[in-house]
């Protein structure tokens, strides 16, 4: 895949590897893109902006005004002009200006008007690298969902060895090329999500639950929706907020809900992943009003929610796939076969208990991946945000 017709900002920061910014701007040009390149003011004085617009075909935006006529460059419209940004290099300073929002120069305004996604090349001594303020905006950053494409190991321009070194501009074009191939990986398929535990009521106050925080669930969403899927997340009780355009989010609080969501959607998807921890059993009856403490014991009558998996994998037409998930105390990989058959599923995503880190009320997770006909695939304990990616391509893009 080429970048034909993709609009790139490339923002170039005061780094001595400003002059690699070049090259990049080239092998983007050469790929099809168009180039809009914003320069610190520190920036021109390692590369000139006459080089640049030479290769961009495009004047080069730095200041605010164009001294001569006041002409007010729009940072909003370059915002919503590119599919992508690209700050390569980033030095420290701008960094920290866009981790805090120091809108001092146009890079800095274009950056917080950007509505396209934002990769950011750093390069810097490997002692800048490494201290603890810029490693704490490289965090900032990637918590606002910023790609950062890692320096190199190597020598610096300082002769010192070490971390800090821009990517080369070859592999900044490759991780570039691989987003957009990425983005459109799922594009026209339409997905069903279940997320989240179930509240099973007993009365006004209390209910059955379980300790799933939906955060596998809405990994899993926000991953389907970055790759051009239009998803539909049914979730339940989760202290969770998810802001995509192509996600459509309806929250319920009991299994009884969640069947009558799913179901009633799953016709019109190509693909269903049942994340949530529904409950097995809810009361049988569900007091108006508080219990109140009586006696010694209390016995509370349970009846069985409709398994929402299994109907679905009744319900399911040729073209349709669906992945279910596992949590397991014992007998993990056996008892995790028998749901695929029993509930008709393509895949199951197991997780057991007895791995630490995986599981409920974690950040990380650690899963086997089983197929119809039993196959297994092991995974590393790992954030559940890239687990989501790897669970699409090992289920989803499968067999593309
Ligand atoms: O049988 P078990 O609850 O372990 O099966 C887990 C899988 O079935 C999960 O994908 C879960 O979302 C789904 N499930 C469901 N409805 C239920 C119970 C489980 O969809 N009532």
């Amino acid at each position: 895949m080429s970048l034909k017709g993709k609009h790139i900002v490339l923002g170039i920061t005061g780094s001595i590897a400003a002059y690699k910014a070049a090259i990049l701007t080239r092998l983007f040009i050469k790929e099809g893109a168009e180039v809009q390149v914003v320069i610190t003011p520190a920036g021109k004085e390692f590369i000139t902006p006459v080089t640049l617009s030479a290769l961009t075909g495009k004047p080069v935006v730095s200041e605010f005004f164009t001294a001569n006529d006041g002409t007010w460059h729009s940072h909003v419209d370059l915002g919503l002009w590119a599919d992508l940004m690209v700050v390569a290099p980033a030095t420290a300073s701008t960094l920290g200006k866009m981790a805090n929002g120091i809108a001092d120069n146009m890079l800095i305004t274009t950056y917080l008007s950007m509505k396209a996604p934002v990769f950011i090349a750093p390069a810097m001594d490997l002692d800048m690298f490494a201290h603890p303020s810029t490693q704490r905006n490289i965090s900032i950053l990637k918590s606002y969902g910023n790609q950062i494409i890692e320096p190199a190991s190597g020598e610096l321009a300082s002769h010192l060895i070490g971390k800090g070194r821009m990517e080369e501009p070859e592999s900044i074009v490759k991780e570039v090329k691989a987003y957009f191939e990425k983005k459109k990986s799922l594009s026209g398929k339409r997905i069903l999500i279940t997320a989240g535990p179930t509240y099973e009521r007993l009365d006004p106050v209390r209910f059955i639950g379980n300790y799933s925080t939906g955060k596998m669930g809405f990994a899993l969403a926000e991953e389907c929706a970055c790759r051009g899927a239009e998803v539909i997340l049914v979730a339940g009780p989760v202290a969770l907020s998810i802001d995509h355009p192509q996600i459509h989010r309806i929250d319920v609080e009991s299994a009884d809900e969640m069947y009558h969501e799913a179901t009633t959607v799953f016709p019109s998807v190509d693909v269903a992943i049942l994340c949530a921890a529904v409950a097995d059993y809810r009361p049988e009856i569900k007091s108006e009003t508080k219990i109140k403490r009586k006696g010694d014991n209390l016995n509370l009558a349970l009846v069985p929610n409709k398994d929402i998996a299994a109907e679905l994998g009744r319900l399911k037409s040729e073209k349709q796939l669906l992945v279910g998930f596992a949590l397991e105390t014992d007998n993990e990989q056996e008892n995790a076969k028998k749901k695929v058959e029993k509930k008709n599923l393509d895949y199951i995503v197991l997780n057991s208990l007895r791995n630490p880190g995986a599981g409920f009320r974690t950040d990380t997770n650690q899963v086997t991946i089983i197929d119809r006909n039993g196959n297994e695939d092991n995974f590393e304990l790992k954030l559940k945000t890239a687990l989501a990616s790897d669970i699409i391509e090992q289920t989803l893009l499968k067999n593309k």
